[in-house]
């Protein structure tokens, strides 16, 4: 069991601490050598996360080297597509590439139905991860929101304008609600494993709500946010597990985030500066905000920065320190470092 006192749970709980508790999107990454070290081992990027022990061991890499307050499962949002037969494969500097993407409305209806016992290598890997860590540090289990796995599975690998994905819901629209549906179903039964297997938390990474216009946002994304959160808050395994959501830049009014989500923390994407603190206040725990390109900068611009944010958040109940989105290849990792030293210090 995991404390409740940890400083982690307290801001979940809306609690207002001297000291944020802190953790790193992509904490564990090619931006850290001892990672590097165990991915070299490896051909393919999705038979390292198959492997429970190495997922246990790069979990724990930044909780060794930053001492950070939570700890996330490793793996990746790609394995529910990759159990429904899609075919995911990770392409050095292409990101992932889909050997059978959605094409046409007849490749929904010859999908496989999600088995989440396929994925038991996941739920292996939070196991053994949680079982290494001390019980003041909670582990953060996660998912892809139905939208950003519809996304990647359509599209077929990564895109600045998903184009082939926007145009396929125009033309495809009933037969993309039955794929959100499905993806839902799978997203709520793998979260409530990893929660079984010890996840405390649990992250939907909703990587590419900001193609969508404001319409498009609600009716493909965040309505099935909403059904999996409904879900996971009605399940005994799952009710009282805390769920954060980061939505990246999302075209919609922030009160809709906020009372229509259903998480009790909302992950802020970095250029969502002028979210409104009093929207939130007392409804929802807040996280991250903080640019990440700020850690290529020199270290007083990294201080100056980081006390911007936390100015702007240290009277706000429950905030957890993070970065806008994930920590890149290119950081250098003694800047984590000093960025985890001056929120400390602050
Ligand atoms: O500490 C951690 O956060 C590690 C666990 C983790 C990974 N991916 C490992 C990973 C998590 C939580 C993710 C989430 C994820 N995966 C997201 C949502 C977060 C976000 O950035 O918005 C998305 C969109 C993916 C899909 C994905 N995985 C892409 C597009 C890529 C290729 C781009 C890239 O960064 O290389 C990955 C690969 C990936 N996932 C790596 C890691 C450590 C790098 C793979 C490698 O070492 O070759």
């Amino acid at each position: 069991m995991t404390n409740s006192n940890s400083l982690f749970f307290r801001a979940l709980n809306k609690e207002g601490l001297k000291t944020p508790p802190i953790w790193y999107m992509r904490q564990a990454g090619r931006y850290m050598p001892e990672y590097r070290a165990v991915r070299k081992k490896f051909n393919n990027f999705l038979d390292m996360c198959k492997n429970p022990d190495v997922c246990c061991e790069l979990a724990l890499q930044p909780i060794n080297a930053f001492d950070l307050d939570a700890a996330i499962l490793f793996s990746d949002i790609l394995t529910i597509p990759d159990a429904l037969g899609l075919g995911v494969n990770f392409v050095e500097n292409e990101g992932p590439v889909f050997k059978n993407p959605i094409n046409n409305s007849k490749d929904i209806d010859n999908l496989n139905i999600f088995n989440p016992d396929e994925l038991k290598y996941v739920y292996q890997a939070v196991t053994n991860i949680k079982n290494s860590l001390s019980n003041n540090i909670p582990l953060i289990g996660f998912s892809g929101s139905p939208w950003t796995l519809a996304a990647y599975s359509i599209e077929g690998k990564s895109s600045k304008d998903f184009k082939k994905t926007l145009n396929f819901i125009n033309e495809n629209t009933n037969k993309s609600h039955i794929f959100l549906n499905a993806l839902t179903d799978a997203c709520f039964l793998y979260l409530r494993e990893q929660v079984k297997a010890g996840a405390d938390v649990i992250q939907i990474f909703d990587s590419w709500a900001n193609i969508l216009d404001e319409n498009r946002f609600n009716e493909f994304s965040m309505q099935y946010i909403n059904k999996l959160t409904y879900a996971l808050k009605n399940d005994k395994v799952t009710s009282k597990t805390p769920i954060i959501l980061f939505s990246r830049d999302p075209k919609c009014n922030n009160q809709t985030l906020v009372n229509n989500s259903g998480a009790d923390c909302l992950s802020l994407y970095w250029n969502m500066q002028d979210f409104d603190l009093n929207i939130a206040r007392n409804k929802v725990s807040l996280q991250g905000n903080l640019d990440p390109r700020i850690l290529l900068e020199p270290k007083d611009k990294i201080k100056y920065q980081t006390h911007k944010i936390l100015d702007k958040f240290k009277d706000y109940p429950g905030y957890i320190f993070n970065l806008g989105h994930g920590i890149t290849p290119d950081i250098n990792p003694d800047n984590i470092k000093y960025l985890t030293e001056v929120v400390r210090e602050y």
